[in-house]
């Protein structure tokens, strides 16, 4: 079973389909286009195609979660949340850490994602994980409402 150590006395593991109707929550609460409980079991349920991390407690109480996406050598960051009480304790390195570690086991060779360019915490996380700005989209990523801002895209190497 893979399983990773995270702060606060939580771990990180591969999500399951008990966990899709607390992400739908979380994914709302934080995101404009908030995922729905189906769209959330959809990836639980192709781990190889998007992998899910989940940081919880013993008890399986969730305080953030990671998807990926995976085509061949590139992989993509969907998206990553840590529900607020829980941020700023590492957390969402954690879970970061957790998807780079599973991905050694697989042709993967790189990472992508798009994050709003106001989004400064997620875009220093990013940074010390190696993340490399390579493009721009215009009024690509929206706001919890509504409002278009530009997303920066980013790249990271995989070692
Ligand atoms: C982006 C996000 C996932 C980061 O999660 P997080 O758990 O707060 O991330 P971390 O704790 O690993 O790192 C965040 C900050 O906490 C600091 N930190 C980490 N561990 C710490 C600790 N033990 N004590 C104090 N601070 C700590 C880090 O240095 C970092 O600081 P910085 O951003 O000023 O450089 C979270 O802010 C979030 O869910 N945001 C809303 C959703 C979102 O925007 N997602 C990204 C776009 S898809």
């Amino acid at each position: 079973m893979k399983i990773w150590m995270a702060p606060a006395g939580l771990h990180v593991e591969p999500g399951i389909m008990a966990d899709a109707k607390h992400l739908a929550r979380l994914h709302g609460s934080a995101f404009f286009h908030g995922w729905s409980e189906a769209d959330l079991g959809a990836y639980i349920a192709t781990p190889d195609k998007t992998p899910l991390y989940v940081a919880c407690d013993a008890r399986r109480r969730i305080a953030g979660f990671m998807v990926l996406q995976v085509a061949g050598d590139e992989a993509e960051l969907l998206s990553i949340i840590v529900a607020p009480k829980w941020r700023a304790r590492g957390l969402g390195a954690a879970l970061l850490r957790a998807g780079f570690d599973d991905l050694q086991t697989t042709p993967v060779e790189r990472m992508f994602l798009e994050v709003d360019e106001a989004n400064g915490s997620a875009i220093a996380l990013y940074r010390r994980f190696g993340f490399k700005e390579v493009g721009k989209r215009e009024g690509y990523y929206p706001l919890k409402d509504g409002t278009p801002a530009t997303a920066l895209v980013m790249r990271c190497e995989l070692d």
